[in-house]
């Protein structure tokens, strides 16, 4: 087989077939067929798309290329979750101690930021000690006894999902439905869990910028989720506008433990309750209500929070550091930035309220970037809220005058603003089950 067919068939609009897949792959993790060729199928993919066979094919031969979890010796239903990625999307964070509260087992595997969008670990590194670099007898050991634990995708699991991503963040091939599905449940099936709860994003800030796209690609995730044996549903959830109102890195962790405590904001709350009920039901075999009022109690009653200091404790940071955040990094600098008229906030274009963070320095241009946990943004208006001439509707932190200008430039780009009253988009737009 020669994979120049390969690329000229997927390029002239062809099906490729699982030994042309697997081929490929085989060949690209073993290091004999070059980034430049794969680079090319990737584009080719990018414009002909797959068939939900070839992007299952694609899906087995990138699992099957490393190593798979065994969570055996954890007790009781494991259920993970996964976000397809957004700008101030800390639900992990809120959401893990809340399952593990209600008694489910949590084994979650995370990722790092790149791009506009923000990575649950860099998030959680915040934490002074923390660290998500566990080996599989620590995960499971954290599990077990904690009852969550959180680590980095390892180098055995999907290792071909690893490559194909890093390549295709710098050939603009990212945004495939079969290629974000395919990649996202390589990892997701490599990492063991019995039943997989899917939050799909849509809108700005999202790959997937329509609800249309956003629902056909948690169909396929689903699909592929069921084809496996294991248990998976998606949410469809708004990103539209940014999640919560802190995006960055401390700045989100601190909006975390915030919603923790019951002092959150509510969109990040009502997304952590509606994930968290099919989480606990598919564990539980419970209605998602039952669940939900399960999820309630372990907030209000301080549990989750409690949950969530064990968590950061087992993997190297300090629990008091979750009750008294003064020790997580701080930028230097504020920098205000005012509402230019009266009026209603119209729009948040999340895209760039996420690139105006990583100006700062809150986010990586290049795998190598070291991340300034301590600068971020708060947006003080939302979609929706009124605000008046020379208010301040959003607030930087920062701690390099050129990186706060550039942020600076940005943010003027995301705010749109109406004269007459703006309702947000709906926060969940639909279930795929
Ligand atoms: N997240 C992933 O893990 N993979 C993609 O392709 C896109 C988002």
């Amino acid at each position: 087989m020669l994979m120049v067919d390969i690329i000229r068939k997927k390029r002239d609009g062809g099906t490729l077939t699982k030994q042309e897949i697997d081929f490929f792959i085989n060949g690209y993790v073993k290091g004999q067929i070059p980034d430049y060729q794969v680079s090319a199928l990737m584009m080719a993919i990018f414009y002909q798309g797959m068939n939900d066979e070839e992007t299952g094919d694609l899906t087995l031969a990138m699992l099957n290329s490393g190593e798979k979890l065994d969570l055996s010796s954890i007790a009781g239903f494991k259920v993970d979750k996964h976000s397809t990625g957004g700008v101030g999307d800390k639900t992990s964070l809120v959401l893990t101690p809340m399952v593990a509260a209600c008694g489910v087992p949590v084994a979650k595997m995370s990722g790092r930021g790149l791009g506009h969008t923000g990575g649950t670990i860099d998030k959680l590194e915040s934490f002074p000690g923390f660290s998500t670099a566990i080996t599989n007898e620590q995960f499971i050991n954290n599990v077990n006894t904690v009852g969550i634990s959180i680590m980095g995708q390892t180098k055995d699991l999907a290792p071909a999902d690893k490559l194909l991503y890093a390549l295709r963040d710098v050939t603009a091939t990212v945004d495939n439905m079969s290629l974000i599905a395919s990649s996202i449940m390589s990892k997701k099936l490599a990492a063991g869990a019995d039943g997989i709860v899917l939050d799909v994003k849509s809108g700005s800030g999202a790959f997937m910028k329509n609800d249309e796209d956003a629902f056909e690609l948690a169909k396929k995730m689903v699909a592929i989720g069921k084809h496996s044996g294991v248990r998976t549903m998606a949410v469809i959830s708004d990103m539209d506008q940014p999640l919560g109102r802190a995006v960055g890195n401390a700045i989100e962790v601190r909006e975390a433990i915030d919603t923790l405590r019951g002092k959150g904001p509510d969109d990040l709350k009502e997304l952590c309750l509606t994930l968290g009920s099919y989480m606990v039901s598919f564990a539980k075999d419970t209605s998602p209500q039952e669940a939900r009022e399960m999820l309630t109690d372990a907030l209000e009653s301080g549990r989750a929070l409690d949950k969530f200091a064990d968590f950061i404790a087992a993997q190297g940071g300090k629990h008091e550091d979750v009750y008294d955040t003064d020790n997580l990094p701080k930028a230097s600098k504020s920098v205000e930035f005012t509402a230019p008229v009266d009026g209603y906030v119209s729009s948040i274009m999340s895209e760039d309220i996420g690139t105006a963070s990583l100006l700062l320095g809150g986010g990586r241009r290049s795998k190598e970037d070291v991340i300034d946990l301590s600068v971020g943004i708060y947006l003080n208006k939302k979609v929706g809220e009124e605000c008046r001439k020379g208010e301040c509707i959003a607030t930087l932190y920062g701690n390099d005058d050129a990186k706060i200008s550039e942020g600076y430039e940005r943010l003027k780009k995301a705010y749109g603003f109406s004269d007459t009253p703006v309702s947000p988009s709906k926060l969940i737009k639909g279930i795929v089950d």
